[in-house]
């Protein structure tokens, strides 16, 4: 049994031009929704939360900048084109001294600070 196929006409996704559509910082956007995952553009400054997720693991892709994941084994520093997959479970703080830009691919249920709620939980996204 097939399913039906979104109404809406398929269209590109420039990633330069949506992110030039917000400002915000650790304020993800999403822009898009792959089964049930979402595909979110973020702009962090600084350094967020120590925090795990219970049960998504989360992808980060380095756009522009450079991101510092903070994890208990150690720093990994990404530079634009580089990944890393957090597996659920694995604490992590995302850090960068200079604005980056990331693609995040997570699981729709994610909370931005995982098991953390504080000044900085997100309860709900906006679109970009
Ligand atoms: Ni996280």
């Amino acid at each position: 049994m097939s399913s039906t196929p979104a109404a809406a006409p398929l269209t590109k996704i420039n990633l330069a031009e949506r992110f030039a559509r917000f400002h915000e910082h650790w304020s993800p956007k999403v822009a898009g929704e792959v089964n049930d995952f979402q595909v979110k553009l973020a702009k962090l400054q600084g350094e967020f939360v120590w925090h795990h997720h219970e049960l998504e693991d989360e992808l980060f892709l380095v756009v522009k900048g450079r991101l510092t994941m903070q994890l208990r084994s150690g720093d990994l520093v990404l530079e634009p084109g580089e990944l890393v997959i957090v597996p659920h479970g694995v604490e992590h703080c995302p850090k960068a001294e200079d604005e980056c830009w990331v693609l995040l691919l997570e699981p729709k249920s994610t909370l931005n600070t995982g098991n953390v709620v504080n000044e900085r939980t997100l309860h709900e996204l906006g679109q970009v």
